[in-house]
């Protein structure tokens, strides 16, 4: 069935237009792989990243494939030294894990990732699956910055499903291709719905996603075996809290926000709910769902159906011991501010002061999501998105506190 078109299709810039062309030469003529439902070898991107070192701990328990991972690093072992200080820091590392994975040394913003046509040709016919995880995540660079890593790229792993096998490849988009104008806060929005252009389009990035999510639309159009995963903001591990707060350079708002309100004794005032999914509620979700036939050609909303109200947080906070003065928003990006500037150029309070002073989402009036698609595909499964109440968010601070990202708290404070 043709694609239904893009709402206010007519505002989009001529350049974003030719970026949302997907190749006319790629076509699903080549026989789907076989064994795709129980592979032997599938290919991730992004392993290293927050998410990615979840999927592959996801992928090692229930496949019994051998993971080939793309790595920007320079030999197989500075990939494999990358790849297992990452899982480590994120608590999911096992010694055995390492018979299983195959670095492939590339770079997305490359054509065909870097690799040589023989060595992206042999690769294509090698893997019998393919998630496509890895992604520039940064708010502040501009769409044309990005475009390489998470546009360009994106094609070419279309381009990789396509060629000498069709394989079936799975995407991770985001929710936030919809928080924009061309979605108003009050219309649900169904798994079904086609991401409609904005100029309000929050970042570069997120921009860098919606043409990305296109892309994949486009190539589930031309018929071949693509699932896009869109998940809300992806937060800690549900059972264990493990959370990604800055190791390596990545960066996550909110925590940074937690961090930033408990180290100032401030908390800003704000209406808005926090909207988050559990990590391992994401690649348990993706995994299971990559099993099944019956997800091509869909899209699946992963976001959490209790969010916790910013208000709540506050409770939370105070009653984990913390002392901290409810002041208004400006206030306090106003102390944010002053904080940066009496600390060195790159501290996380400049950081934070940074990602709040270019678009976020942090205050972004959310339409409502249905979930329908997702909750029929998982049904039976035993994987659900647990609620984000105290005891939840409680693991989340437990750890923070464990790894000295919040302060203890002081005898005097509590
Ligand atoms: N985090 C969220 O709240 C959230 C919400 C919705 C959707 N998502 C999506 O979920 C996915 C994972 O997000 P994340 O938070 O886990 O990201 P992350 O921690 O920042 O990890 C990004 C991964 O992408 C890799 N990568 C970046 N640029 C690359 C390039 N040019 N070539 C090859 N690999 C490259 C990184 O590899 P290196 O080790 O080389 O840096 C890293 O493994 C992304 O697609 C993101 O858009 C995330």
């Amino acid at each position: 069935m043709p694609r239904r078109p893009i709402d206010n299709a007519i505002d989009i810039p001529a350049q974003l237009c030719d970026d949302l062309q997907l190749d006319p030469a790629i076509q699903p003529s080549a026989p789907l792989a076989e064994q795709w439902d129980d592979p032997t070898a599938v290919f991730l991107t992004g392993a290293t990243g927050f998410l990615g070192a979840y999927l592959v701990q996801e992928l090692m328990a229930r496949t019994g494939a051998t993971v080939y991972y793309l790595s920007r690093q320079a030999t197989p072992q500075e990939a494999t030294d990358r790849l297992v200080q990452q899982l480590r820091g994120y608590q999911v590392w096992q010694d055995e894990f390492l018979a299983r994975l195959v670095p492939v040394l590339g770079d997305l913003a490359q054509p065909r990732l870097g690799l040589s046509e023989s060595d992206f040709a042999e690769l294509a016919g090698r893997v019998q699956v393919l998630y496509h995880n890895g992604s520039w995540v940064n708010n502040v660079h501009d769409y044309a910055r990005l475009k390489p890593t998470n546009v360009n790229g994106t094609h070419e792993l279309v381009r990789l499903a396509a060629l000498r096998q069709t394989k079936p490849l799975h995407f991770i988009s985001s929710m936030a291709i919809f928080f924009s104008a061309a979605h108003p806060p009050t219309t649900p929005i169904g798994e079904d719905a086609v991401p409609g252009y904005s100029h309000t389009l929050r970042s570069g990035y997120t921009l860098s996603k919606w043409v990305a999510d296109h892309l994949m639309q486009a190539a589930q159009e031309r018929g071949l075996p693509v699932a896009i995963y869109r998940p809300v903001r992806v937060g800690g591990h549900s059972q264990t809290g493990v959370s990604k707060v800055g190791q390596d350079g990545s960066f996550d708002l909110l925590n940074a926000l937690i961090k930033g309100s408990v180290e100032l004794g401030l908390y800003p005032e704000l209406d808005v709910e926090i909207p988050l999914v559990p990590v391992d509620y994401v690649s348990s979700s993706v995994v299971h769902l990559a099993s099944q036939q019956n997800s091509w050609g869909k899209a699946f909303h992963l976001v959490n159906r209790r969010p916790m109200h910013w208000a709540e947080l506050y409770d939370l906070l105070c009653r984990s011991g913390y002392r901290l003065e409810k002041i208004s928003y400006g206030e306090w990006l106003r102390a944010v501010k002053r904080r940066a500037a009496s600390l060195p150029p790159r501290s996380s309070f400049a950081v934070l002061h940074l990602l709040l002073t270019t678009p976020n989402n942090l205050q972004v009036q959310r339409p409502p999501f249905v979930t329908e698609q997702i909750e029929e595909c998982l049904s039976g499964s035993g994987i659900v998105c647990p609620p984000l109440d105290g005891a939840l968010m409680g693991r989340y601070l437990s750890y923070f506190q464990q790894i000295g990202y919040l302060p203890p708290i002081s005898p005097k404070q509590s």
